[in-house]
C-alpha cells in the first residue's frame, strides 16, 4: 500500500524550526511560563497568556494540520474536550447526526452533556447513506462519525457522506474522529471532511502517557471560532504533555507500520483459530466492508475486535491468563492492550443499543502494540487455550 508523501519528514520537521527560537535549539523547548512579558500595553511578541497561545503548543499544533493536511491545528487537554469545543460551534436547539457505534464516551456526551446545552442527537447507521438523509433536519447542524468504528469496526464511506451533507444539508459540517487510524493511514479533510479529531491520547502520542485532543480544520472562520472557545472555555493542554506528544509524532510512521504488521498477523492467527467465533478487522478479505477499507485507507492499525467462543466466564478466564497484553482502557501505545468493551470502554452505552450493536461479553477489543509478533500470537494463544474448551 502507498503512503501519503513527505509525511515522516513533515511528522519530523513541520513547526520544528530551530529558526524560531534565539537558541537555535533542534527540539522545540518547553516553554512553562503562564505569562509573557508584553513590549507596552497589548504590545505582545505573538504569545500574551499560556491559556490563548504557548510557544510549545504552537509547534506541536503546526505538525498536527500538516499531518492531517490541514491548514489550522488546535490542541485541547483531551479527545473529549476537542468534542466539547467543536459542540459549542451550535446553539441550543441545533441537532447532531451520528453513527450508532461511536466511542462510548463520544456516546454519552451526546446523552448527557450535549442535551444540557439543548442540543439533540440522532444516532443512525452511517454506513447506509438513505438513514443519514432521513435522520437529517433543517437544524442539523454537525455530523459526526468515527471509521473504523470503536469497537465493532464499521467502517463509514467519508467521501460519499461529506458529498451527501454538502448537497442535502449545507448549514452542517462533518466531523470525522480518525483516532484508530491517525493521518498516517487515513486522511479525512482530503476525502470532503470539514473537520478531523483526535484523542491524542492513543497512536499520536503513542506511549499512553498522556491525554490530549486535537482538531484540524481547513476552513478559516471555524477554526477562528474553535480558537475562540479553546481560550474563552479553557480546555488546553499543559506545555509538557504538548511536548511529549510531539516527540511521539516523530515515530508515528514506523510505529503504525510496526501496528499494521503485528495487528494483521494477529486478525490472520485468530481468524484460523477454532476458539474464535469470529475477527473483525478491515485489512481481512473478510471484512464486508474490505473494498472501502482499500478505497479510503492507506493501512490499518492495530485494532483488532473478536467474539471468543462463549460468554463471560470464558471472555474473563481468556482476559485472566494473558502474560503480554495488558487488561486496560485506551489503544494506541506501544504495548499491547485488551479490554472487554461490554464491561468497559462501552459500559455507558445503553444496555439495547449495545445489544443491537452486537456489543456481547463475548467480544474482545485488542489494541495491538508493537512488541514482537511471536510473542502476541503465543501468548493470544495460551490464554484461549486456558478460557475455551473444545
Ligand atoms: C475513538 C475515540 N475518540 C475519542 C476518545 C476520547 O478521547 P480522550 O480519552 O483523549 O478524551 C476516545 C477515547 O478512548 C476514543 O477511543
Amino acid at each position: 500500500m502507498s503512503t501519503f508523501s513527505h509525511f515522516a519528514t513533515d511528522a519530523i520537521h513541520v513547526g520544528q524550526e530551530p529558526e524560531q527560537w534565539k537558541s537555535m535549539a533542534v527540539v522545540p523547548p518547553i516553554s512553562m511560563a503562564s505569562t509573557f512579558k508584553q513590549h507596552g500595553p497589548a504590545e505582545h511578541a505573538g504569545f500574551e497568556y499560556s491559556r490563548s497561545g504557548n510557544p510549545t503548543r504552537k509547534c506541536l499544533e503546526t505538525c498536527i494540520a500538516a499531518l492531517e493536511d490541514g491548514k489550522h491545528g488546535l490542541v485541547f487537554s483531551s479527545g473529549l474536550a476537542a468534542m466539547q469545543t467543536i459542540t459549542f460551534l451550535l446553539q441550543h436547539g441545533d441537532h447532531i447526526v451520528s453513527m450508532n457505534d461511536v466511542y462510548g464516551g463520544s456516546n454519552r456526551f451526546f446523552r448527557h452533556c450535549a442535551t444540557r446545552m439543548g442540543i439533540e442527537t440522532t444516532l443512525v447507521d452511517c454506513r447506509d447513506l438513505a438513514l443519514i438523509k432521513n435522520a437529517l433536519k433543517p437544524n442539523t447542524k454537525m455530523i459526526w462519525i468515527e471509521t473504523p468504528t470503536n469497537p465493532t469496526m464499521m467502517l463509514v464511506d467519508i467521501e460519499e457522506v461529506a458529498k451527501l451533507i454538502h448537497k442535502e444539508a449545507p448549514q452542517a459540517f462533518v466531523v470525522v474522529d480518525n483516532t484508530f487510524m491517525s493521518p498516517y493511514f487515513q486522511r479525512p479533510l482530503n476525502l470532503g471532511a470539514d473537520m478531523v479529531v483526535h484523542s491524542l491520547t492513543k497512536y499520536m502520542n503513542g506511549h499512553s502517557d498522556v491525554v490530549m485532543g486535537a482538531v484540524v480544520v481547513n476552513d478559516d472562520k471555524y477554526a477562528e471560532r474553535l480558537r475562540f472557545f479553546q481560550n474563552a472555555c479553557g480546555p488546553v493542554p499543559s506545555p509538557f504533555d504538548c511536548f511529549l506528544v510531539n516527540r511521539g509524532l516523530k515515530t508515528l510512521h514506523l510505529r503504525m507500520k510496526e501496528h499494521m504488521k503485528n495487528g494483521l498477523a494477529v486478525a490472520k492467527f485468530l481468524e484460523e483459530n477454532p476458539r474464535v467465533e469470529k475477527v473483525i478487522h478491515p485489512g481481512l478479505k473478510s471484512h464486508p466492508q474490505h473494498e472501502l477499507a482499500m478505497k479510503q485507507m492507506k493501512g490499518f492499525s492495530g485494532m483488532v475486535t473478536f467474539y471468543l467462543k462463549g460468554g463471560l466466564k470464558e471472555s474473563r478466564e481468556f482476559l485472566k491468563n494473558l502474560k503480554v497484553f495488558t487488561l486496560a482502557e485506551s489503544l494506541g501505545g506501544y504495548e499491547s492492550l485488551v479490554e472487554l468493551p461490554s464491561l468497559m470502554t462501552h459500559a455507558s452505552v445503553p444496555p439495547n443499543e449495545r445489544e443491537q450493536l452486537q456489543i456481547s461479553d463475548s467480544l474482545v477489543r485488542l489494541s495491538v502494540g508493537i512488541e514482537d509478533e511471536e510473542d502476541l500470537i503465543e501468548d493470544l494463544d495460551q490464554a484461549l487455550k486456558a478460557a475455551v474448551q473444545l
